[in-house]
């Protein structure tokens, strides 16, 4: 890896963390984000050293972005780790723009600036959502793919552009499917949203659907692990893969163990729906044999990973 890194979706959940590894293994990091879901907060290490430069901006604005980044006193760019997106999937439910804007477009747009600027190479956060609702064990192969929300539709679509630009101007890419990601600074998701309704009321945790949902959960210290071995270990011009461990965890499991730690004793009301909203997909498991070829597995289980976060928040 040369040259330093541009990461769209910088002052988000995952792109935070992301920025504060590359700056620990020496890179320097251009980070863009429009504060729409990300907060500046969660930049503040990365603000205080030398090697950190945030762009306010939408990644949409690619004749301004291009012009910020071309002559930059980090030098060339080496590569994009492309993070923005709308991760609110019920907002993008409710409104038909959101997802064609921050999560399809931004991938366009990206594309297009790494056109522009000549940049060879891309990592991109894809989801389970492109599966939509399948009944199997998801390898990176199965196929056809029906999303069941337009956020998975709009990650779908963003890996068939990624796929082509591959063929044209895209040296290599690496297309990562996250399961439900966790830990400090999320946005959003089950741990997030319970903390934030026993903060209003402390005596009462309403529940979207039945608590039935069963979904692997990973630490974010553990995706950036897995991302950074593949993006070293596998050297095709397009790389993907599914991230997640064996285990799962039930939204029943996160009720209760964010009850305990934030309001002991109070009352957990569950809906009778088997999923939480449209589009809501209530369980997956993906085949991770190609991820764990590389030699990566994590080191906590799904539920392991839910205490861990619910411990860091707690703090
Ligand atoms: N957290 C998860 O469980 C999970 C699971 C699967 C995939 N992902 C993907 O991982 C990536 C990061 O997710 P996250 O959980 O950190 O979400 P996040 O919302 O915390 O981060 C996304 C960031 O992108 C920014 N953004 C959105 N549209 C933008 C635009 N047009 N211009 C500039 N910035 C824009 C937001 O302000 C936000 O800071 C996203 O692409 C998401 O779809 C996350």
């Amino acid at each position: 890896m040369t040259g330093a890194v541009y990461v769209t979706g910088a002052a988000g959940f995952i792109g935070s963390h992301l920025v504060d590894r590359l700056l620990e293994q020496g890179r320097s990091v251009i980070g863009m984000d429009n504060l729409k879901l990300g907060r500046r907060s969660n930049l503040e290490k990365a603000l205080a050293g030398p090697r950190f430069d945030f762009i306010e901006g939408d990644v949409n604005d690619v004749a301004a972005a291009t012009e910020r980044l071309r002559r930059h006193r980090f030098g060339p760019i080496g590569e994009v780790w492309h993070l923005a997106a709308n991760s609110d999937i019920q907002a993008g439910a409710a409104d038909p723009e959101i997802d064609l804007r921050d999560t399809f477009l931004t991938t366009h747009s990206t594309l297009r600036l790494m056109e522009a600027l000549s940049i060879p190479a891309l990592v991109f956060a894809s989801t389970s959502a492109i599966y939509g609702e399948l009944d199997v064990p998801l390898r990176e192969d199965t196929g056809p793919l029906f999303p069941a929300s337009r956020y998975g539709a709009m990650k779908l679509a963003s890996e068939a552009a990624i796929a082509a630009a591959t063929q044209m101007f895209v040296e290599r890419a690496w297309i990562f499917r996250f399961p439900n990601v966790i830990g400090p600074r999320a946005t959003h998701g089950a741990i997030f949203d319970f903390m934030a309704k026993l903060r209003k009321d402390p005596s009462r945790l309403e529940v979207l659907g039945d608590g039935k949902q069963d979904k692997p959960y990973l630490h974010v210290q553990e995706l950036l692990d897995a991302m950074f071995l593949a993006r070293e270990k596998s050297g095709g011009a397009i790389n993907c893969f599914n991230v997640s461990g064996d285990s799962s965890t039930t939204v029943r499991y996160i009720a209760e163990r964010v009850v305990a730690s934030a309001a002991p004793g109070a009352r957990i009301l569950y809906g009778t729906a088997d999923r939480g909203w449209i589009g809501d997909v209530p369980r997956f498991r993906y085949v991770t044999d190609k991820i764990r070829a590389l030699g990566w597995r994590p080191k906590l289980s799904s539920n392991e990973a839910v205490d861990r976060t619910i411990g860091e928040l707690a703090r």
